[in-house]
């Protein structure tokens, strides 16, 4: 099976890492994380209350979430194009405001139960293919694709995810405070970690990899190297490897 999980906090570097590596080897890339951010900004859009847990799962089981390769006519630094039936949410699902409820919604046992299963499949039909896939999210190595052959852990500390977390709001021309961004990442860690479904932690046999003061290439060629020991694959010349 062709298949590489990477887990990690937020912030660790899981989707610049993933994408980066998906798009070395030429696997598919997919980050497990825009579903339930889907499904947090569809909370807020509906006027939901994110501690109705019922309401909650029935949105995730219901929701139309699409996802797809960026076109040409999308130039905007994005990964995947995110859609709620037609609506394009790539960037929207990326506000402070999905951030601050988007872990209590990923916390309910029903939003798990339909968007691991959707999950799953994709792994499943991809990772089985000649092409692979990079799944990328806090359980894929111990719950959505426990079977795959290779596991990744990013780690990094608390102050420096929230200081890439910062910069990338600002970026992106969001109103950031330093220390917010550093309690919501604290809140969001505890949530994840102490949650009694698929909590975050890494796979009994998951590479932990320190991405705290090694640059995005040092870890990719961490990831590559694995990915040809364990899997025997390596870059492709379709492969578009470049950095952002
Ligand atoms: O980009 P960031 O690391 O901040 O978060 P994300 O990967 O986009 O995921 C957003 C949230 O979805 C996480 O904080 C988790 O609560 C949840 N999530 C999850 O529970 N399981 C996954 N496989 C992926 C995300």
């Amino acid at each position: 099976m062709n298949a590489i999980a990477i887990d990690g906090p937020a912030a660790s570097g899981k989707s610049t890492v993933g994408f980066l590596v998906g798009q070395s080897l030429g696997f598919l890339y997919f980050d497990t994380g825009v579903m339930y951010r889907a499904v947090a900004w569809a909370i807020l859009d509906r006027g939901i209350n994110s501690a109705d847990s019922e309401a909650v799962g029935r949105v995730a089981e219901e929701l139309p979430i699409g996802v797809s390769a960026p076109s040409d006519e999308e130039p905007d630094g994005r990964q995947a194009t995110i859609l709620i039936g037609e609506l394009d949410v790539t960037w929207s699902i990326r506000s402070p405001e999905v951030d601050s409820i988007v872990s209590v919604v990923a916390a309910n046992s029903q939003v798990r139960q339909a968007l691991t299963q959707k999950q799953r499949l994709i792994g499943l039909e991809h990772g089985s293919g000649e092409a692979g896939v990079v799944m990328v999210g806090r359980d894929i190595g111990t719950v959505v694709l426990p079977e795959a052959p290779l596991k990744v852990y990013l780690e990094a500390p608390l102050e420096e995810r929230a200081r890439r977390r910062f910069i990338e709001l600002s970026q992106r021309g969001n109103e950031a405070n330093l220390a917010k961004v550093l309690e919501d990442l604290r809140r969001r860690d505890q949530i994840d970690s102490g949650r009694a479904v698929a909590p975050l932690r890494p796979a009994h046999n998951a590479h932990r990899i320190q991405t705290y003061g090694a640059t995005i290439q040092v870890v990719v060629n961490q990831i590559l190297a694995l990915a040809e020991k364990v899997l025997g694959v390596g870059p492709t010349s379709t492969g578009n490897w470049s950095l952002p």
